[in-house]
């Protein structure tokens, strides 16, 4: 089979890992899928941007219609963030059949059923494995490796760099600030902090996982969200010598089909596990009826752990262009037409 063309949208933290995966995956890649994946086109803002990757110049575009538009690209890889923009060129992508792969949580907690829906009508894959704790694949096994049991509870850590923050202030006594800034250099942070720090992410994701696990359409204003900003190195040390350390926490429930989506600076015992989640790693504990609980933990932000599950995503799309079952599995539009809103 020819090679299996994708155009990137975005050249950044995230973007650029997909590029050395799949450059230093290759013979692995090949084996998977059976056919060799070309990186086609890029787009960045800034051609001349000096990057820490070597990827040919003329690979690079500045127009997104030389990807969304372009006939010989298969699958599209959004990396770029943002909102409308983001909405408009992967509904247009999907339009022309490409399948599409996104680390989008903002885009996917506000638009997620339309592009779902999108992606059903034209028969494209959609997945976004990437936007909900990075390199863990917590929404594949909530999706898949779950399905049989009936989850009544969620509960984690799924934001990198607020825990990075809070982390660097307990234990080392770094002010916010400097801890938020060295956050951003190891590109964990999003484009604007803010929502980060304000909780926002992270309620982005919990909307995410408590659509996906309890199979209800959970919007963001559903969730109550708190976030670090008040937060003090003295309430930090303070809480440190009365045995407890303070974790930005994600919880939501279901109880006799309600629920409950909240995110929160908690205090945890020092013995509690998610305490000793520490910097930019994540933590999700999932409850079911059947399985009773189950921990997922691994890095929540940062370019190759989040890459990771992108390009095992594209492993996925992949897969099912060569066997031509596209749009017909696992986290798939149709697992969000039998969505009901939670009761009143
Ligand atoms: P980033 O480092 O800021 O990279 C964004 C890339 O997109 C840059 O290459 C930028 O071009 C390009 N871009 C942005 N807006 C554009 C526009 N309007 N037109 C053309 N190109 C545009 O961001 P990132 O950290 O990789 O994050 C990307 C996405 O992944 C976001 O949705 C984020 O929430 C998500 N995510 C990030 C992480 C993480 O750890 N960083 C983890 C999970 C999910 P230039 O290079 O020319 O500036
Ligand atoms: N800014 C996000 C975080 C990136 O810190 O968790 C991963 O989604």
């Amino acid at each position: 089979m020819e090679a299996i063309s994708i155009g990137l949208l975005g050249l950044g933290t995230v973007g650029s890992g997909v590029v050395k995966i799949i450059e230093n995956h290759q013979e692995k890649l090949l084996h998977q899928i059976g056919c060799p994946i070309k990186i086609n086109k890029v787009l960045v803002t800034d051609l001349t941007k000096k990057r820490d990757i070597e990827l040919s110049l003329d690979l690079l575009t500045t127009n997104a219609l030389d990807i969304i538009d372009n006939p010989n690209i298969d699958v599209v890889v959004e990396v770029m963030g943002g909102v409308e923009e983001t909405r408009r060129y992967l509904l247009q992508a999907l339009k022309n059949k490409k399948h599409v792969v996104t680390a989008n949580k903002d885009l996917m907690a506000e638009h997620g059923s339309e592009l779902l829906t999108a992606a059903a009508e034209n028969g494209c894959d959609f997945f976004y494995e990437a936007s909900v704790a990075g390199g863990i694949p917590i929404l594949r096994s909530l999706v898949e490796g779950l399905s049989s049991d009936h989850i009544t509870k969620m509960m984690g850590i799924v934001n990198g760099t607020t825990n990075y923050i809070l982390t660097k202030m307990s234990k080392q006594g770094s002010p916010y600030e400097v801890a938020l800034k060295e956050a951003q250099e190891l590109g964990y942070a999003e484009a604007d902090p803010t929502s980060d720090v304000e909780g926002l992410d992270a309620a982005r994701k919990m909307a995410i996982l408590a659509t996906l696990g309890f199979s209800m359409k959970i919007d963001l204003e559903d969730v109550k969200v708190q976030g670090i900003t008040h937060i003090t190195e003295e309430d930090l040390q303070y809480a440190k010598q009365l045995g407890y350390t303070m974790k930005l926490i994600g919880i939501a429930v279901l109880e006799d089909d309600k629920v409950e989506v909240s995110v929160q600076p908690t205090l945890l015992s020092d013995s509690h596990p998610l305490a000793s989640v520490n910097n930019e790693f994540n933590a999700v504990y999932v409850y079911g009826e059947a399985v009773g609980e189950t921990m997922f933990y691994g890095p929540g932000a940062g370019s190759l752990p989040t890459a990771t599950s992108i390009v095992a995503d594209l492993v996925v799309v992949m897969k099912n262009m060569v066997l031509g079952v596209n749009g017909k599995r696992i986290i798939t539009p149709q697992h969000e037409k039998k969505l009901k809103k939670p009761a009143e």
